[in-house]
């Protein structure tokens, strides 16, 4: 029997056990991807009842960041599959496990450690594969951004902290009165290491896409690498706040697409999904970056993917074949908890619910904060318009309140 093919029963013996390090709307996806295959789910996160602990076997909090306390946590549960979530983990306590054949950390722990720094991806993609990206520099300090700019860069330049996500601590500068600002501003919004940042070209695109590629085992055993159609996405100061699929390219774009994806992950390796990010002008195509692991702009397949990319993610790091066909062209828009407050609740669901072909995925965090992404709409269409106008009009049509 191919090992790879048997799944046990959860809380037996027999069982096949994954921790998700990092339980959001994401990790809660990816739980409930795997309980449907019978997989004894952990969830662990840095505070209580996030979404992911409220569907999973078993929930744990403690600092993943805390290289002494994961690995307690890990010895205790002893995992076969541990699933990183979240960048801001003990990496290199990962790399430890993995070597000393505890658990496979998915798609390796390499991966997890090079992508958590924008400075270990972005070195990766633009020397040692000599990918195309915006004109980049590091500083670690005003002075050194300051000259970064001069020296190199130029206006406008794009400040980043080089561990942060979501847009956190980032900021577009035009002229030089605004470096001080930015720098202040990336050193509060860094999650560690305070003080180094990434200062970026800005890179003039016609739009931005995520391509969500998906490395799996063939039949043979064989890694075989997989592309969903293209998910185009809007941010906000960094952050998404509408995604759709499919994103019509030209075919010249597309192929350039798929051959930027395909060396980035090669090199990663491993199995799993991986949301590459990438910026388009005409044929022109750009690598932003590379989250090794289920994207947010990725939502939007729950509704436009015979399987999302939670159930590819589940059915990749078991070694289970994945389909990434598209099911209907679809869109996703964001709920935010326009609010400050716990426990808040949501007026309007009748009226989001009355949108055609409309859903929604309320995450369940325990607390609202203004910018606080609470929740997702969902709708399909005949085409992607349709589907964007449906899914930001339920997404408009939900209230959160304060009981
Ligand atoms: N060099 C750049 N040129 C143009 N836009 C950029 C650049 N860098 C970032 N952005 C914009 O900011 C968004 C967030 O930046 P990103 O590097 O992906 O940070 P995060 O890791 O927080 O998602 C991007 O999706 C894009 O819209
Ligand atoms: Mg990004």
């Amino acid at each position: 029997m191919n090992k790879r093919s048997v799944i046990g029963t959860p809380l037996s013996s027999s069982a096949t056990k994954v921790m998700l390090l990092g339980s959001g709307e994401l990790g809660k996806e990816v739980i409930i991807a795997l309980q449907r295959l019978g997989v004894e789910t952990i969830a662990v996160d840095r505070y209580a009842n996030a979404p992911g602990h409220q569907v999973a076997h078993r929930a744990h909090v403690i600092n993943m960041a805390d290289s002494q306390a994961l690995r307690a946590l890990i010895e205790q549960e002893q995992p076969d599959i541990i699933v990183p979530e979240i960048e801001a983990i003990a990496t290199d306590r990962l790399v430890e496990i993995e070597q000393m054949g505890m658990a496979k950390v998915i798609p390796t722990a390499r991966a997890a450690k090079l992508t958590m720094n924008r400075e270990g991806i972005r070195c990766l993609a633009a020397e040692t594969l000599g990918l195309p990206t915006s004109p980049y520099a590091f500083a670690n300090s005003l002075d050194e951004l300051r000259a970064a700019i001069d020296g190199k860069i130029g206006y406008p330049c794009i400040v980043k902290p080089v561990m942060s996500s979501s847009g956190k601590g980032q900021s577009r500068i035009d002229h030089a009165g605004e470096v001080e600002v930015a720098w202040d501003y990336a050193a509060s919004g860094s999650r560690v290491n305070q003080g180094r940042v990434i200062v970026e070209g800005v890179i003039h695109f016609d739009y931005e896409i995520t391509q969500l590629t998906v490395r799996a085992l063939d039949t043979n055993g064989d890694v075989k690498t997989h592309f969903c159609e293209p998910i185009g996405h809007v941010q906000v100061h960094g952050d998404y706040v509408e995604s759709w699929q499919p994103q019509v390219m030209s075919p010249v774009a597309l192929e350039r697409v798929r051959e930027i994806a395909r060396k980035i992950t090669d090199n990663l390796g491993g199995l799993g999904i991986f949301g590459v990010e990438l910026f388009i002008k005409g044929d022109q195509v750009w690598f932003s970056e590379v989250s090794p692991r289920p994207h947010d702009t990725g939502m939007v397949t729950m509704c436009s993917q015979r399987q999302s990319e939670f159930d590819l993610h589940a059915r990749a790091i078991l070694g289970l074949p994945v389909d990434t066909s598209l099911h209907a062209p679809g869109a996703s828009a964001v709920i935010y908890g326009q609010l400050e407050a716990k426990g808040i609740a949501f007026s309007g669901v009748v009226e989001a619910l009355s949108v055609p072909q409309s859903d929604l995925r309320l995450f369940g965090k325990p607390e609202s904060f203004m910018r606080r992404r609470m929740g997702v709409a969902l709708a399909n269409g005949a085409d992607t318009d349709e589907a964007r106008s449906r899914a930001k009009l339920a997404a408009s049509r939900i209230k959160p309140i304060q009981e």
